[in-house]
């Protein structure tokens, strides 16, 4: 059997996991997993602070990786291998944590193997599911990703649509951000969301239904600013006074009326639940619509639909895609919402995958703050492409 240690640090979590590669079941395959949030340390900044996370890795990983091999009841000489993410994210917290995958694969003698975090969010659904086999058509979705990717294997993805401006996870950040909700965002929106209604506010569905294969929330975020702004005008009052301004720069379904107002200087603002269920219920028509034209334009063979990245830990999010899944005749696979999340368990089976097909790295390997997954991917217009 393989055992595996895994590192991440990419972001804002230090995470530490020992893998039995050999394992038939998740409960098996992960023999301990730690993870140390710095949601605390970021969140008076509304973000995180590259700086702070660095140093938060550097306290917090070494006596973590100590820990979770004693969880283990094993030591660094039963490991086969060690594998660390080595981008793309933040560098300095990249560097600690692939810095201390060096130093103790050269301490104990064992081979390294260099993760990309994307690879280890890729390949987490198989990890989850020992029934998930090659290819599959995977969406990835996180707070700085937003990929629609063919899996053919271990380093074998043919991207077929990103984001042109942002990430999927970061819309929901930002979403947070402007209704005060705090940080991390997306499960707080994913909550605000039940209490709402969405089809309350008018949001727009940017480029559903034009056939574009490429993701885009920068348009939704902005109308979600002008939602939170609005003071909108009742249906009855807007029969006799006309159309409201407000309204009118929401731009979309112009016929619906604003749930639950709460009075402001006789107009009404929209509830917070309800932009935050609209903003959810926008955004994700414009993945069903996307995933809808992959799915299509994949290649035939595909054995399931799969979502991982922290995003896929929206239960909203999973049934719509259950429902696409199942009109192709698919599965949806999803790995259980601790493990869509940033975590060590995926860095160490990615780590795993590659360790078992031989694939290992010198210890001058580089961290790399940018790596796609599909290298050969065609640019896309925008400014903010994220690989
Ligand atoms: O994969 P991840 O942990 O870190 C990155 O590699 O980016 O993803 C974090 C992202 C954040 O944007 C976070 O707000 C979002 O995933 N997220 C969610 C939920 N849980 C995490 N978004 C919507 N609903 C959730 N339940
Ligand atoms: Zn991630």
């Amino acid at each position: 059997m393989a055992l595996i240690l895994g590192i991440e640090s990419s972001c804002d979590e230090t995470a530490a996991a020992v893998i039995d590669s050999n394992g038939t079941t998740l409960a098996a395959r992960i023999v301990a997993q730690r993870i140390a949030s710095q949601d605390d340390a970021h969140r008076p900044y509304g973000g995180v602070v590259p700086e702070i996370a660095a140093r938060a890795h550097v306290e917090v990983l070494g006596p973590m990786v100590g820990a979770v091999l004693a969880d283990a009841g094993l030591t660094l000489d039963d490991m086969d291998a060690i594998a660390a993410t080595a981008g793309p994210g933040l560098i300095g917290g990249v560097m600690v944590g692939l810095v201390t995958a060096k130093a103790l694969a050269m301490a104990a003698d064992k081979p390294l193997v260099a993760v990309n975090h994307l690879e280890g969010h890729a390949l987490s659904p198989r990890l989850a599911d020992p029934a998930l086999h090659y290819p599959y058509l995977l969406l990835l979705v996180s707070g700085g990703h937003c990929q629609i990717l063919e899996v053919a294997g271990v380093g074998q993805y043919r991207r077929l649509a990103t984001t042109i401006d942002d990430a999927l996870g970061e819309a929901f950040d930002k979403t947070a951000k402007i209704l005060g909700l705090g940080y991390p965002g997306g499960p707080a929106v994913e909550r605000l969301a039940r209490e709402g209604d969405p089809k309350a506010v008018p949001l727009p569905r940017p480029l559903v239904g034009s056939g574009e294969v490429h993701f885009s929330f920068a348009g939704l975020k902005s109308a979600v600013m002008r939602a939170k702004e609005a003071r909108v005008v009742l249906r009855q009052a807007q029969d006799e006074r006309g159309l409201a301004q407000d309204e009118r720069m929401t731009g979309g379904h112009l016929d619906q009326e604003p749930a639950r107002p709460e009075p402001v200087e006789g107009r009404q603002r929209y509830a917070d639940a309800d932009i935050a269920a609209s903003f959810q219920q926008a955004a994700l028509d414009c993945v069903v619509d996307r995933t809808r034209i992959a799915l299509g334009a994949a290649t035939p063979g595909m054995t399931a639909l799969v979502v991982a990245g922290g995003v896929a830990a929206n239960a909203a999010l999973r049934g719509a895609l259950e429902a696409l899944a199942a009109q192709h005749g698919l599965p949806l696979i999803a790995p259980p919402p601790k493990l869509c999340t940033d975590n060590a368990a995926m860095i160490g089976w990615a780590g795993a995958e590659r360790f078992a097909l031989g694939y290992v790295d010198a210890l001058d390997v580089a961290a790399r703050p940018r790596w796609p997954l599909d290298a050969n991917a065609a640019p896309v217009r925008g400014a903010g492409v994220k690989g």
